[in-house]
């Protein structure tokens, strides 16, 4: 990072050309003091505390993008002034509330007060009323609003429900005498906090709530109902880890303290994130206590499992992702030992699908992450629920597009308002079920390096190349005579030139493709969205991998990775699917005795803490996670746990080693792993926002395979239901947390119920030959099309038998009455 070179407070700093000073300045650990700006959204300049000084003239370092040369000085009496004159307006009629406020101890209003030496107060207005308001998990309390809009602004530029926005605060209004006698930002930003408060602008289902708007909030105002009143902030430790419901990983922190005055057992309060580097979802932000509470160690249960081992009872261990990487390599490890088969059909899935990708793609791994979709601005997803199978990766998806006035398209089946809320620039294109396909051919023919590509395959995709006719508008003038008096009341003939539209019929170059999947010829959509883009971004999801031709689509995927300028990711299905494809060789499950590790068996070790042998949940244990960003990221222990875990197991059964995170070093160097131990994996983000924690996977290069294979259109039929996750659940782990708690309902949009003349909350029987099951529906308001999506967090609600060869399933849904 060295294209020039600016001074901040005589301190050289090297930038990029068109990087904020403010961001120059806190790479560089040069404090400027900054409320409303938040790191990687859109700057408001709602506060204006960050102004300085450059080459002479007051600029916002939020706002100002630093050129060569510049000499930027962040601190004079002037601008000490009207910071304090600003902070002295944030404390107007600030209610005396501290020592009861969720924030005290780490409130950004306390702190700059302070600062900035606040210590007396010459402005004064009557306060206005403002009730406390309810908003389903959070509470807002607009007294204690100091207006920065950080809300409204993390929901529009990172997490995309545009769920917030200014609204009438009522009472009086600034009488405009202030103006003369106070510093001229102070007086702007008064006005501004006397005019509005914080509003919905749409309500938001609790199972969607993300809680970032709290996660921001620099003052008490916004805080989350179940934290409320119950913990100083300065009394809970932090204990860093990683998001264990989804694949991002995000880094979080449980907030721990003893249970009570009589119970000194640690519990979580809440979980907190570096909101600035790294947003965490809402499973992670509220299904945080999902510990597995047990008594003590059950020494009869447990020689069970070892007999059950050594005697050679146990033919089969099956278990799910949500496991760390050394719990992997222990369960591998012990296949090794007792040639065991060892199945996950979802993370086996994976690897397949990961394999072939490598067969045409030359790489062991896909090329994209979470920082390569932030940083596009063209992007498409395909074949993921997106907002459900990833919220971290819509939220980057819905960043680029607002901040790097980015363009794309999402294709699924399933169309979601919220995505198309997201920017007037993504197109959501629903086709039908089942033509992932179609797309991936459309891309290589769009944007694929023809040279480079097969012969066959040229022809292929030049053969469905076609010539067809469109009706335009067009402007022409056209010459209209008139007659006209003129003063004299004389007529006479004048001409002049007039705009007229006509239609015009004009032929144009496209592909059948559009006609496969079921949609409108994209070609304009094409033209208009790509303008001026140059930086490309492909998420793909778990339809592609759960599919009867998911093989094809791997090796069609990987083809658009070496072919294209698309970096590719592919959505790792649960939290720790992607470790787990690398560090097990999977086999297919048989009917076999079985020991089920979080998966319910003839004999059952369970985290949930309904089996034959407790188990340590994630937030209970040391170890890592490979995140969807290829990367090796720690977590630690929030509870402790009195059980056994996987390791008593192992070392019971002659692995000998003592702690599991003693396995950290082990993982698989031929996978990309490095032999590091555990206790050496940083888990931070730097001032500038370097993510130090853990490390990267290595990518290994390879031959590429030949691919000629002709498209092939898979028709289904049109009675299907699709599974997919309400946005907060991922896994009966997060459906065990006290706030997410909740039951599997059917998720149908208003035009299904209007089609399928049934109410919202009835009662269906949804079925097929095998297996059926009974459940309410629920509209979604965010969903439109005719396809309906049944979730598989609930334990209670089986619908394995649905979804095991596709994550379509063809269902009768039939009314209760
Ligand atoms: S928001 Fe900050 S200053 Fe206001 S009452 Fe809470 S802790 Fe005190
Ligand atoms: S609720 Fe919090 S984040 Fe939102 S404007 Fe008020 S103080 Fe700022
Ligand atoms: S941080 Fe720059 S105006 Fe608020």
């Amino acid at each position: 990072m060295s294209d020039i070179q600016i001074k901040i407070d005589g301190k050289v700093c090297q930038a990029k050309e068109g990087e904020t000073v403010l961001n120059i300045a806190r790479r560089n650990n040069i404090f400027i003091p900054a409320i409303c700006y938040l790191n990687g959204c859109s700057p408001t300049l709602a506060c204006r505390l960050c102004l300085v000084d450059i080459d002479g003239k007051r600029a916002y370092s939020c706002n100002a993008k630093a050129k060569d040369g510049q000499e930027v000085i962040t601190q004079s009496e002037e601008i000490e002034n009207e910071r304090r004159a600003i902070m002295q307006v944030y404390d107007i009629n600030h209610p005396l509330e501290c020592g009861v406020c969720d924030q005290s101890g780490e409130c950004e209003l306390q702190d700059y007060t302070l600062e900035m030496g606040v210590e007396s107060q010459e402005y004064c207005i009557r306060d206005t009323h403002r009730p406390t308001q309810d908003w389903g998990l959070i509470h807002y309390d607009p007294s204690l609003c100091i207006l920065c809009e950080r809300c409204i602004t993390v929901s529009k530029d990172m997490i995309g429900d545009n769920a917030l926005k200014t609204v009438p605060r009522g009472g009086d209004k600034l009488d405009k005498g202030w103006k003369d006698k106070m510093p001229k930002d102070s007086y702007a930003t008064w006005n501004k906090l006397q005019k509005s408060i914080i509003g919905r602008a749409k309500e938001i289902d609790p199972q969607e709530e993300s809680g970032e708007c709290v996660a921001v909030c620099p003052v008490g105002a916004l805080v989350t109902k179940d934290f409320q009143y119950t913990s100083n902030a300065w009394e809970l430790t932090k204990i860093p880890a990683s998001n264990p419901h989804s694949s991002d990983c995000s880094l979080m922190y449980y907030d721990v303290k003893h249970s009570s005055i009589d119970d000194s057992k640690p519990k979580i309060y809440r979980v907190s994130s570096e909101y600035s580097f790294a947003p965490l979802n809402g499973a992670a932000r509220f299904g945080y206590d999902f510990q597995n509470e047990c008594e003590g160690k059950d020494e009869k249960a447990f020689l069970h499992v070892i007999n059950s081992f050594k005697n050679g009872k146990i033919k089969q261990v099956e278990f799910s992702s949500f496991i760390t990487n050394e719990e992997a390599l222990i369960l591998q490890k012990l296949k090794d030992k007792f040639g065991f088969k060892l199945v996950n059909e979802e993370a086996r899935r994976y690897q397949e699908f990961l394999n072939h990708f490598s067969k045409t793609s030359g790489t062991s791994l896909y090329n994209g992450s979470i920082d390569e979709v932030k940083k596009s601005n063209f992007l498409i997803s395909l074949g993921t629920f997106l907002r459900s199978d990833s919220p971290n990766l819509s939220y980057a998806f819905n960043n680029a597009l607002t901040m790097n006035k980015g363009a794309g398209f999402y294709f699924h089946p399933l169309g979601d308002k919220v995505v198309e809320g997201f920017s007037k620039s993504v197109k959501s294109v629903q086709h039908k079920v089942g033509r992932e396909e179609a797309v991936l051919y459309l891309l290589l023919d769009k944007f694929g390096d023809k040279d480079n590509m097969s012969s066959v395959l040229k022809e292929h995709l030049s053969s469905l190349h076609v010539e067809k006719e469109k009706e335009v508008t067009k402007n022409i003038k056209e010459k209209v005579v008139e007659t006209v008096k003129d003063k004299d009341g004389n007529e006479k003939e004048v001409s002049k030139m007039v705009t007229k539209k006509v239609a015009e019929v004009v032929k144009f170059q496209t592909t059948k493709l559009y006609e496969m999947m079921g949609v409108e010829d994209l070609e304009d959509d094409f033209k208009t969205l790509l303008d001026k883009k140059d930086k490309f971004s492909l998420i793909v999801g778990e339809d592609l991998i759960l599919t009867k031709n998911s093989k094809k689509l791997a090796r069609l995927l990987g083809l658009v990775q070496r072919l294209t300028p698309f970096n590719v990711i592919i959505i790792p299905t649960n939290t720790n699917t992607l470790g787990v494809s690398l560090i097990c060789e999977l086999d297919k499950k048989e009917d076999l005795f079985t020991l089920g590790y979080n998966v319910k068996s003839d004999i059952t070790l369970s985290a949930l803490g309904k089996g034959d042998l407790d188990m340590p949940a994630l937030n209970q244990q040391e170890g890592t996670f490979t995140n969807l960003n290829k990367r090796v990221v720690p977590t630690n222990v929030a509870i402790d746990f009195k059980g056994y875990c996987l390791n008593d197991i192992a070392n019971a059964l002659g692995l000998h080693v003592k702690y599991t995170i003693d396995y950290t070093h082990m993982l698989p160097q031929d996978k990309g792993y490095k032999s590091k131990k555990f206790d050496d994996l940083p888990n931070y983000f730097d001032n500038g926002g370097v993510e130090h924690r853990g490390y990267e996977l290595e990518c290994f290069e390879s031959e590429c395979e030949s691919f000629d294979e002709e498209l092939q259109i898979e028709v289904k039929k049109d009675d299907l239901v699709y599974k997919a996750n309400p946005i907060n659940q991922f896994s009966p782990f997060t459906n065990k947390s006290h706030i997410l708690q909740t039951t599997a309902l059917l998720h149908v949009s208003d035009e299904w119920l209007k089609k399928h003349k049934i109410e919202d909350g009835a009662m269906v029987k949804i079925s097929n030959k095998n297996h059926k099951i009974a459940l309410k529906v629920k509209k979604s308001d965010n969903l439109t099309g005719l396809i309906p999506y049944l979730p598989n967090f609930d334990t209670k609600v089986d619908v394995s038998g649905f979804f095991a060869q596709s994550r379509y399933a063809s269902l009768s849904v039939e009314e209760i009455k």
